[in-house]
């Protein structure tokens, strides 16, 4: 009841938006804006690319002229270097033998979760990253490190260039000994600047239409089409290699093997393996997880690259996997890349995969660690798997007979590639304040009827409510303190999927947990080697006031899904225990009640297991559930554990974003389905189980796009459409619309 005025302003103000029709100029300027923000993130992810390889000079070409490298704290900072040979030299020597090139070593420096701002007359973008730097150099010698970066970017006749590499290290250390935090006396750490608010991150990409006049563009309507078309192909790509990483980590083979188109190859360290996709995954071991079995590949850094075609795509990225078996003990650790090839079905549009390439760099035991090459150190290191280009290339320009959607269409078509920018930089952000315990930031992320779930309790309703939960667990908020711990919360690997219209975002990522502490080393009480959970969020564009900024609607943490016992046992080292028939209520349910508990009747399934959520009580090596919020993105295919929407709106549907005035985004592809019967040709979409399908369906020749029949889907999810004898010999393309709920979808069928 409390609660109804929030839920009735939210509705309206979802509603008032009305968008001025977008002009020529307007639009350029967007789609250069959304390609800018895209191009700053895959720049810092090709320094991470370049540096498992010592790249050093290449990695100084990312910088300008005049590009600077500072490192340091927020009293005492020097700049290191300035200038690309500068940096070149700065490089080479801070890495010494840890350069990823001489036999066994091992050179890892991993930036991810960024929130990159670009300036509003996009010449200059701001990035936080968070920095994770694992290095060896083959004849003992370990080096851990990490901190943040709040680097700062320039465009330069087209070309983004790092103009300021800010690096905070907050924590060092070794193989042997763990980490602790940076410096000597391992001093507290103070909360790293942030260059920007709760308010500010939220600002959308696109600037809003009463932004001043855009400059006047050469593009035409059909160089922007194709360009926003890369756009989109990224998102779907990204989630795809992102979908397939979760899948491989509990070994749903049947889920992984659904993504490959059927003549996929697979290559390793360079042979070409001889069998199916799902031999080739067999050999992790049989489907699906049991009891005490570590499987995570975590994938950073990702870069996708559209072929100026459009129907082929490339993805290369850094695969970290943390693997083991807590019967037998083992624990190992494989650093990787990938460089996977994706091709979209001519017939329905989706993209899948249709080679996997995996080099490996360097596989060591847990216990013996990295520092001597690992477990049989390669006399010579890899050379590197081709490196992807930045900038994006001018992709061919669709056939000049095609019809080109109108500035509106491709308009909102942009604005789903915006929104999956500004989802990451919200997540990214929650996590940055979640690191640092910014109480208030973090609440202030949400949307004003938003909701948070405090780890093993229940969920608050409403920024107010949520800050105050987390004060009354960690009683102050100092804008600035110094703090002795750090628990670092990594939510790399987003599967983002963005709502028809644009203003809304399902949200997956994985956190990968470690902490840094002034006392222990290798982490903190809680947080000790490394820790992992999965994030199953919603974002939404708020309209306060009359302006729109992206936020928080809905935040959820399973977890953990495994733990290291320490940093020296490691996660194998875990041993099981009887499972608990009682939830403990934690301390804040009591001092603070939640909205709602993790233990309501009403969530059925869906929290038993989870810390605080009803018995048994799992832990690792337990296995949790793992749930998901999405349907397989090629076949549609849904899971055992499948909970789409906000994870709370099981238990409190008025929670959930249709009710609240926003489209819920679609769970997986709309899969169509001609077929002749007679004269007609009968046309039936499939969705997710209890979702309807409404909405048209056109029948055009291909070629020519001349409309052969068209109808509508109302109910049962097919309609018959009527040929007539002109239908004989075509080629037809059967396209359903898609709806508020459901994606766009089509086949292709001769006649
Ligand atoms: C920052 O670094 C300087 C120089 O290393 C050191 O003297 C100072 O104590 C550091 N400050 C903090 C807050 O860590
Ligand atoms: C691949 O496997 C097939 C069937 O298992 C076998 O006949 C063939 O010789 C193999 N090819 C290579 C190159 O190993
Ligand atoms: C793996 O789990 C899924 C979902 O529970 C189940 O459908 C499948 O049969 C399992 N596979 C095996 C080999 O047990
Ligand atoms: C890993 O190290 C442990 C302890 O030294 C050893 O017992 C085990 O055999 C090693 N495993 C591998 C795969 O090298
Ligand atoms: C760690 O920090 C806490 C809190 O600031 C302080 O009480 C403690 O003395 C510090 N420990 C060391 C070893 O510096
Ligand atoms: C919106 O405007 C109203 C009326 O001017 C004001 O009371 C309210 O604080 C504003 N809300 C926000 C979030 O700025
Ligand atoms: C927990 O409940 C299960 C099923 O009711 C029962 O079999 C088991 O013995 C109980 N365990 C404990 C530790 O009470
Ligand atoms: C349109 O262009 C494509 C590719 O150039 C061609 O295959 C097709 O026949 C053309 N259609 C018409 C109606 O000209």
């Amino acid at each position: 009841m409390r609660f109804r005025a929030v839920f009735l302003a939210s509705l309206s103000a979802a509603t008032v938006t009305a968008q001025k029709a977008p002009t020529l100029e307007w639009l350029a300027r967007d789609v250069q804006r959304v390609e800018s923000v895209r191009e700053v993130k895959d720049l810092t992810r090709t320094f991470s690319h370049l540096a498992q390889f010592g790249r050093w000079g290449e990695i100084a070409a990312l910088f300008a002229d005049n590009g600077v490298v500072r490192v340091g704290n927020i009293t005492a900072d020097t700049v290191l270097a300035t200038g690309p040979t500068v940096v070149e030299s700065w490089l080479r020597a801070d890495n010494e033998d840890m350069d990823g090139l001489k036999t066994g070593s091992l050179s890892t420096f991993l930036a991810d979760q960024p929130v990159v701002t670009l300036s509003p007359d996009g010449l200059t973008a701001k990035g936080r990253w968070l920095v994770l730097r694992l290095q060896g150099t083959g004849s003992g010698g370990t080096r851990i490190q990490g901190g943040v970066f709040e680097n700062e970017y320039t465009n330069i006749g087209g070309r983004w260039k790092i103009s300021l590499l800010h690096y905070y290290p907050q924590f060092d250390g070794n193989y042997a000994e763990g980490w602790g935090n940076t410096g000597t006396g391992l001093r507290s750490l103070p909360i790293i600047p942030y260059h920007y608010t709760p308010d500010s991150v939220g600002i959308p990409i696109l600037l809003p239409s009463n932004a001043a006049n855009p400059p006047s563009t050469k593009a035409t309507a059909q160089e922007l089409a194709a360009r926003i078309s890369r756009l989109n192909d990224e998102d779907e790509v990204r989630n795809l290699q992102h979908a397939y990483g979760f899948y491989v980590d509990r070994r749903m083979w049947t889920d992984a093997t659904d993504l490959f188109t059927s003549d996929a190859t697979i290559t390793a360290d360079g042979s070409r393996f001889n069998g199916t996709t799902r031999q080739y995954l067999e050999q992790m071991g049989p489907e699906n997880l049991s009891q005490g079995i570590l499987n995570d590949h975590n994938l950073f850094d990702t870069i996708v690259h559209i072929d100026p075609s459009g129907r082929e795509a490339t993805t290369r990225g850094i695969e970290l996997a943390m693997l083991g078996n807590t019967q037998t003990r083992a624990a190992t650790w494989e650093f990787s890349v990938f460089l996977n090839r994706f091709t979209k079905d001519p017939s329905t549009g989706i993209w899948k995969i249709s080679a996997l390439s995996t080099t490996h760099l360097l596989i060591a035991n847990y216990s013996s660690g990295w520092g001597h090459g690992g477990i049989s150190p390669l006399k010579t290191p890899p050379s590197p798997p081709r490196f992807l280009p930045i900038s994006r290339s001018a992709p061919s320009p669709s056939p000049s007979n095609t019809s080109i959607p109108s500035l509106s269409s491709l308009s909102l078509s942009l604005s789903r590639s915006a929104a999956y920018d500004s989802s990451e930089s919200i997540s990214s952000a929650y996590g940055y304040f979640a690191d640092d315990i910014r109480c208030q930031f973090f609440a202030d992320l949400h949307h004003s009827a938003g909701h948070k779930l405090s780890p093993g309790t229940g969920y608050y309703l409403t920024p107010a409510r949520i800050a105050q939960a987390c004060l009354s667990r960690y009683s102050t908020f100092d804008p600035n303190p110094q703090r002795p711990r750090v628990p670092f919360h990594w939510r790399p690997q987003p599967v983002a999927i963005v709502s028809q219209d644009g203003k809304s975002v399902t949200y997956r990522a994985r956190l990968l947990q470690w902490g840094t502490s002034n006392e222990t080393r290798g982490g903190f009480n809680g947080v000790s080697g490394f820790n992992a959970g999965v994030y199953h969020d919603q974002m939404v564009i708020e309209n306060i006031n009359g302006t729109e900024r992206w936020k928080l609607w809905s935040l959820t943490i399973d977890e953990f899904y495994w733990q290291s016992v320490s940093w020296k046992e490691g996660w194998a080292a875990a041993d099981p225990r009887p499972p608990s028939n009682v939830t403990t209520p934690s301390g804040l349910a009591k001092d603070y009640p939640p909205d709602l508990l993790l233990t309501d009747e009403a969530f059925g399934e869906r929290e038993v297991g989870m810390d605080g959520g009803k018995p048994p009580n799992m832990r690792w090596p337990d296995l949790k559930r793992m749930w998901w919020g999405f349907r397989n993105p090629v076949s549609g295919r849904a899971p055992e554990s499948y909970s789409p929407g906000c994870v709370p709106c099981v238990a409190r549907p008025k929670w959930g974003l249709e009710v609240n005035g926003y489209q819920e985004p679609p769970t997986g592809p709309s899969l169509v389905k001609a077929v002749r019967e007679g004269t007609s040709l009968k046309v039936s979409v499939s969705a997710g189980p209890g979702e309807s399908v409404s909405g048209k369906v056109l029948v055009r020749q291909e070629g020519t796009g001349r409309v052969v029949a068209e109808g509508m889907i109302k109910e049962g999810g097919s309609v018959s459409l009527e040929l007539g004898a002109e239908g004989n010999g075509l080629k037809l393309v059967a396209e359903f619309d898609g709806s508020e709920r459901l994606k766009p979808g089509q086949t292709k069928v001769s006649l």
